[in-house]
């Protein structure tokens, strides 16, 4: 086991706590609040946010769309810079959160935004952001990821850099209320893959990492099979769940795989697919096609977080089990912005995982592009 391990973000979790944004930025500050297609302004969290911004001079971005864009994140872009604005406040889900920190890098480069994306600019600098969490699913609110989407390109694609890891982000439960089942139904099965990608490799020993990844497996499907007899406590729990799920704890000195998350992104790419029902579409097939692999792993999962005795079969058992959890949750499972053959759509994603560079995926880089191929067969 060999890692360095650090997360600076202060969590200010708690019903109530979004009036802590107003001693968490410094007075002096030029501040941008960032924000979405306005749920925020149904639920009470931007008169929140307004009353604790009463002492700084703030202005304001809206409109960054659910998987965010180059496009329009590239105007925002301009208006700090016209604005010479020094602290961001992303409000909403990940999609804000992760265009917040595009903004908050690509501002202090002067050529094309999309060089962070390329590694054409590499980002040791950010403007510093802070976050008011509306949405659990991601962990963007306290990492160092993020992915944003060309639109000219159909590309998703993203980058990491400690230097947009937020500076503070609130948790608060309560902003959660007014989110459709859908979306909250995306964060449970988005959390839950983020654990699987840290966790379904091979067995290492290290008992925190694996341990507590067990613990949030287990968590998550709890609350799935609480759905609905949703309250505060269950809420409380989710949003908490999901921050640990992709805060780097999990992760830090384990093989990861990820290639879920990258065949994934194609998905939503090319039809919008919702993110967390990218993954729910392409995982099972995934461990399936990488079970000599990935099989001690999967059955030690069965085991510890869904309870299965022992038998020959017992990675298959827990992988039906992982398919059943989605299905409880009403998750489509297939790809029906496609209809009839899909052996066109499945081209199509090979070639753009090619275009990308994504020729060696997964843990043991054993995924190739004919890989991939098999495992978009099985799973559309
Ligand atoms: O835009 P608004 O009006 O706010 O509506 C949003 C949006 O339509 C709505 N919403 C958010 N909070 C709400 C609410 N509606 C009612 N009440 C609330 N409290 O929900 C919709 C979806 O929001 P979005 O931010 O897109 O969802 P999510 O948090 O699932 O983020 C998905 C994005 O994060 C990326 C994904 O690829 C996708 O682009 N990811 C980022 C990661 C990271 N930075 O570490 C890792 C993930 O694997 C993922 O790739
Ligand atoms: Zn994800």
């Amino acid at each position: 086991m060999k890692f360095s391990y650090a997360n600076p973000t202060i969590i200010h979790f708690g019903q109530g706590q979004i009036q802590q944004i107003s001693s968490s930025i410094p007075k002096n500050a030029k501040v941008l609040v960032i924000y979405g297609g306005g749920s925020i302004k149904k639920n009470g969290v931007y008169d929140q946010v307004v009353a604790s911004l009463s002492q700084h001079s703030w202005s304001e971005f809206s409109g960054v769309e659910a998987n965010p864009t180059k496009e329009t994140l590239d105007k925002a872009i301009a208006q700090v810079k016209a604005e010479n604005i020094d602290y961001l406040l992303a409000v909403g889900g990940g999609s804000v959160i992760d265009g917040t920190k595009y903004i908050a890098a690509a501002a202090l480069h002067e050529g094309d935004s999309w060089d962070l994306i390329t590694g054409d600019y590499k980002v040791d600098n950010a403007i510093p952001i802070g976050v008011v969490l509306t949405l659990p699913a991601t962990g963007s609110e306290s990492n160092m990821g993020a992915v944003v989407t060309r639109k000219a390109t159909n590309e998703k694609l993203g980058f990491l850099s400690p230097a947009v890891r937020p500076k503070f982000a609130v948790l608060d439960p309560d902003a959660m209320k007014t989110l459709p089942e859908k979306q909250l139904v995306n964060g449970l099965v988005d959390a839950w893959v983020h654990v699987c990608e840290q966790y379904i490799t091979s067995p290492t020993g290290h008992m925190v990492q694996e341990g507590y990844a067990e613990v949030l497996l287990r968590n998550l499907l709890e609350l799935g099979a609480q759905f609905n007899q949703r309250d505060d406590k269950w809420r409380a729990n989710l949003m908490w769940t999901a921050n640990q799920a992709l805060n780097g704890q999990i992760g830090a000195g384990m093989p990861q795989d990820w290639a879920t998350h990258m065949i994934g992104h194609e998905l939503t790419a090319l039809w919008g697919v919702d993110h967390a029902r990218s993954l729910a579409i392409i995982q099972p097939a995934l461990l399936r096609n990488q079970l000599e692999y990935k099989q001690a792993k999967i059955e030690q999962m069965g085991r510890n977080v869904f309870g299965l005795e022992d038998s020959a079969d017992l990675a298959e058992r827990t992988i039906q089990s992982i398919e059943a959890f989605y299905a409880s949750l009403h998750v489509d499972t297939g790809l029906s912005e496609v209809s009839g053959d899909k052996s066109d759509a499945i081209e199509l994603i090979i070639e753009k995982l090619e275009h990308n560079g994504y020729t060696m995926l997964g843990e043991n880089r054993t995924i190739t592009p004919d890989v991939s191929r098999e495992i978009l067969t099985q799973a559309l």
